[in-house]
């Protein structure tokens, strides 16, 4: 350019000016420039916004952290508004002693900090019958990744003390769907957890504060929010969320049912339909994200070509237990259109199925558990949209 570039030559309001005093966010917001990095809704999914939800925005987002103001939020009957001096935690059944805590006593007992990925088992749902939403926020956005602080669910349920007749927990939430589900108690004593906080601060009334059960690995609708009551059983309570809801009905009529671990999946973020490339041909970082409810995700493959031919990519970051992994794929971008695909492997030896491998053992009846190879299409012009390959 003749007279060079007026955002190097001109001097900019932001270099000329002071900004914003110390004063003027007392709880920081990111920068309106981020206008991408919202949660979003899909309005025909569900009757009413109480009983919906919404979704990550991941095409937005990097590293393998989610923010607390962008984690997915998913309610049966909207955020309760729950004051933790009135809250309690009540622990009956098949105990010795059956006991109360306030949000005082609980936070008495030794703490721990875990990072975990939470995934709805809905997650990509609808998309069993083939390529319907488009963008990662939609198909993929029903996962969230934080640190969560909180207490092993061992130390409080060893204060009530279990009767060896205990096999099940029921646990039960304070909001108006008093959401209810019930949880084996080996995976209770396991590494389960009562957290009160979500990436150091307190946990989002959003994500069940004042406390919320922490199930690494399992469906998200087991991690009952704004935790209310635990009972020890001798058998499951076939509620509602574990018989009608999060079942998957096969082609011969019968149901898989208590399909608590979230399979290996893994999805590229960017490029995605809402993130397409702008910069034309040339170096071209793709990423994404994969996780197991098994483990650790040992390694990732990308396609360009549609799963023709697969190159490992490169796992940055932490890889944790059950939690988030970023992944990055880069190449020299010739211009010409690409099929892209990722396929996670988690440290079972599990690997990620494609749609039509899944459809093949489970039909097409469900609207849960897919964790099928997702294909974006991209375009010469560098759009990107949501497609199948058979
Ligand atoms: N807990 C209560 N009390 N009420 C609810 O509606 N929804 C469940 C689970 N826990 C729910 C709940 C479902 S289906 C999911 S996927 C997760 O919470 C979502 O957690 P999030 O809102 O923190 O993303
Ligand atoms: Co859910």
């Amino acid at each position: 350019e003749a007279g060079g570039d007026p955002a190097i030559t001109e001097i900019q309001d932001w270099n000329r000016y002071s900004g914003a005093g110390v004063d003027q966010s007392p709880y920081g917001m990111p920068s309106p420039f981020e206008k991408e990095a919202v949660r979003r809704n899909v309005p025909w999914l569900t009757a009413d916004p109480v009983s919906s939800v919404n979704f990550t925005p991941l095409h937005a987002l990097d590293g393998i952290i989610t923010p607390n103001g962008l984690c997915f939020e998913r309610h049966h009957a909207g955020v309760a508004a729950v004051d933790p001096a009135e809250h309690r935690l009540m622990i009956n059944g098949l105990v010795e002693k059956p006991l109360v805590f306030t949000m005082e006593d609980l936070k008495r007992f030794p703490r721990e900090n875990r990072i975990y990925f939470l995934e709805c088992a809905a997650n990509s749902g609808m998309e069993w019958r083939g390529a319907q939403l488009n963008g990662c926020q939609f198909t993929h956005g029903m996962v969230h990744c934080v640190m969560y602080t909180g207490v092993l669910l061992k130390h409080v349920l060893a204060e009530a003390g279990l009767k060896s007749s205990a096999k099940w927990l029921l646990a039960e939430g304070a909001d108006a769907a008093a959401m209810t589900r019930s949880i084996p108690m080996e995976k209770a004593l396991d590494d389960c957890m009562i957290a009160f906080a979500m990436n150091g601060e307190a946990l989002r009334p959003e994500q069940g504060y004042p406390v919320r059960l922490v199930v690494p690995g399992f469906e998200g609708n087991m991690w009952v929010k704004w935790l209310r009551r635990l009972e020890a059983g001798d058998e499951p309570w076939q509620q509602r969320e574990e018989t009608s809801k999060y079942t998957d009905l096969l082609a011969n009529g019968k149901a898989r049912r208590f399909t608590f671990t979230m399979d290996v999946k893994s999805v590229i973020t960017s490029p995605s339909p809402q993130a397409p490339i702008a910069h034309g041909k040339g170096p071209l970082v793709v990423s994404g994200l994969a996780w197991s409810g098994n483990g650790v995700i040992k390694r990732v493959d990308v396609s360009v070509d549609g799963g023709r031919n697969w190159t490992p990519a490169r796992i940055d970051g932490p890889s944790l237990p059950m939690a988030l992994h970023r992944f990055y794929h880069e190449f020299d971008w010739d211009g010409s259109e690409l099929f892209l695909q990722s396929r996670a492997v988690d440290e079972k030896g599990f690997v990620q199925p494609s749609k039509d491998a899944l459809r093949a053992v489970r039909g097409v009846n469900s609207i849960y558990h897919n964790n099928g190879i997702q294909t974006w299409h991209v375009g010469t012009d560098g759009a990107v949209e949501n497609v199948e390959i058979s």
